[in-house]
């Protein structure tokens, strides 16, 4: 059970607290696949050059930051970690990779970077949750 875990980080403690879970579960199951994911935004070429490229360098930086924040948060788990960022609403990219790497498992945190005061459950967490081919755990 849970063999195949899958891990969403934004750079909030929110998912960094669901990243020292996601390796709780992955140590008491010992599962052997565990996949972070980093969803980065789309970058519109309308804001042309020298800024198009400033943007889309700053925003792979950012991933790679927090991709490894994640993985500091993670530590010792019983396989290896595969992580994967990628351009595009934060859900479907989750729910994507879920169904494209048959996960047995959605790790994530109940909130994220979002500042709306009062919010028990962000939009990526609640799309996910609706539409996740498998069962997701929501951190709190
Ligand atoms: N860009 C992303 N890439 C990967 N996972 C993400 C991303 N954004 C959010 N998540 C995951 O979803 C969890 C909940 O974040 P969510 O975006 O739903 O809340 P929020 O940022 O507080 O609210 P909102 O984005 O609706 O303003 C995060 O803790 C993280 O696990
Ligand atoms: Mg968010």
């Amino acid at each position: 059970m849970f063999e195949r875990v899958l891990l969403a980080v934004d750079g909030s403690d929110h998912a960094l607290h669901a990243a020292r879970t996601a390796a709780d579960l992955a140590r008491a199951m010992n599962s052997n696949e565990f996949r972070i994911v980093v969803a980065y935004d789309f970058i519109p070429p309308y804001l042309g050059e020298p800024n198009l490229q400033y943007a889309i360098d700053a925003r792979i930086d950012d991933a790679k930051a927090i991709m490894k924040k994640a993985i500091e948060a993670v530590g010792q788990i019983p396989c290896e970690i595969n992580t994967e960022m990628i351009e595009g609403s934060a859900a479907e990219a989750v729910l994507d990779v879920a169904v494209t790497r048959n996960s047995d498992v959605i790790v994530i945190g109940s909130r994220g970077l979002g500042t709306l005061a009062g919010l028990l459950l962000g939009s990526t967490s609640q799309k996910v949750v609706a539409h996740a081919p498998c069962p997701v755990l929501i951190v709190r």
